[in-house]
C-alpha cells in the first residue's frame, strides 16, 4: 500500500460488502488513511484473506462475517465493532448486487431478494450504527448512476439504488443536527465482480457496456467522503454531466435508450 495521509487515524470504519470489488478497495483506502476497519460480508475466506492483507501492512481491521439483509446478524457486527473499537464513526453501506430483467419479465422474488440486500440491508446497517455513532460520524451509500435515471433491461435493480436514494436523502436532514453526514455515491460501470455476481431474469446476453473505472478509483471518492462528507459524490466528470443532460432532457434520453431496450 502507498503511503498516504493519516487523515481518519482514530477512526472506525464498518464497510459492508468487504469481500470483494469496491468494499474491498475501500476498506484498504480507509486502512491506508489510518482507520480500524470492520469488514462485513458472508464470504468468511475472502474476507480472511483480506484481513491477512491490511494486518501485514500495519493496519487494524477486524472481520465479522455478516449477511446485511439479516438484521440480527448486522446488529451482533455493529456489537462486536463496539466491543472491540468503543464506536462506530464512518459506515459505508457497499453490499448490494445486480439483478438483470425485462420489467415485464423481471420475477417479484428476485426483486424482492435484491431489496432485501440493497435497500434493507443498509436500512438495517444504519439502524444498528447510528446509536452508537457520534458528531462527525458518517454514513456512506453506494448508489449508481442508475438510480439515478433507470436504464432499461436492469429496472428492477434501478429502483433499489433510487430506493437507496430517497433513504438517503431523508436520513441526511434527520441526523444533520447530530452533526453526522449521509453521503451518496454515484458509479458508473466498475470493474468487478458486480456482473457474474448479479442475478438474471432469463438468459440475457451480457450486452456492451463502457470498459468502467477501477474499483480503487471508486475507494479514493468514498474515502474523501469519510474524511470530508458532501451530499453526492460521482467518480468521473462524464458521470456526472451524464446525468446532468439525462435531467434535463428526459424525452430525448428516453428515445436514445429505446435502442438499449430491442433484444
Ligand atoms: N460494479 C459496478 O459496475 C457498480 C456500479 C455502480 C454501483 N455498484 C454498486 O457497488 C456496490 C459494490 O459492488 P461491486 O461492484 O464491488 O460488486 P461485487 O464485486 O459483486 O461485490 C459485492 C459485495 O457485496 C457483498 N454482498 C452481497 N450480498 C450480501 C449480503 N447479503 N450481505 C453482506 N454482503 C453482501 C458481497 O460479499 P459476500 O458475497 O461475501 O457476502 C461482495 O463483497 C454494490 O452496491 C453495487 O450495486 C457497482
Amino acid at each position: 500500500m502507498s503511503v498516504v495521509e493519516q487523515t481518519l487515524k482514530g477512526k472506525i470504519a464498518v464497510v459492508t460488502g468487504a469481500s470483494s470489488g469496491i468494499g474491498e478497495a475501500t476498506a484498504c483506502a480507509l486502512c491506508e488513511r489510518g482507520a480500524s476497519i470492520v469488514l462485513a460480508a458472508r464470504n468468511r475466506e475472502k474476507l480472511d484473506a483480506l484481513e491477512r492483507k491490511i494486518t501485514a501492512a500495519g493496519g487494524r481491521v477486524m472481520t465479522v462475517e455478516t449477511d446485511v439483509s439479516n438484521a440480527a446478524s448486522v446488529e451482533a457486527m455493529i456489537e462486536q465493532t463496539t466491543a472491540a473499537f468503543g464506536a462506530v464513526d464512518v459506515l459505508v453501506n457497499n453490499a448490494g448486487l445486480g439483478l438483470s430483467g425485462k420489467v415485464a419479465e423481471v420475477r417479484a422474488d428476485d426483486l424482492r431478494y435484491v431489496f432485501e440486500v440493497n435497500v434493507i440491508g443498509a436500512l438495517n446497517c444504519t439502524q444498528a450504527a447510528l446509536p452508537r455513532m457520534r458528531p462527525g460520524g458518517r454514513i456512506i451509500n453506494v448508489s449508481s448512476v442508475v438510480g439515478k435515471r433507470a436504464i432499461p433491461k436492469v429496472g428492477a435493480y434501478c429502483a433499489t439504488k433510487s430506493a437507496l436514494n430517497a433513504l438517503s436523502d431523508a436520513l441526511r436532514v434527520e441526523v444533520a443536527d447530530k452533526g453526522i453526514t449521509v453521503t451518496s455515491v454515484y458509479p458508473g460501470t466498475t470493474r468487478t465482480e458486480f456482473r457474474d455476481n448479479s442475478r438474471r431474469t432469463k438468459d440475457e446476453k451480457r450486452g456492451w457496456r463502457p470498459k468502467g473505472v477501477t474499483p480503487d478509483r471508486v475507494a479514493e471518492k468514498i474515502a474523501r467522503a469519510a474524511e470530508k462528507g458532501g451530499r453526492e459524490v460521482y467518480v468521473t466528470l462524464p458521470d456526472h454531466v451524464y446525468i446532468a443532460a439525462v435531467t434535463l432532457f428526459p424525452g430525448l434520453t428516453d428515445r436514445i435508450l429505446r435502442r438499449w431496450a430491442k433484444d
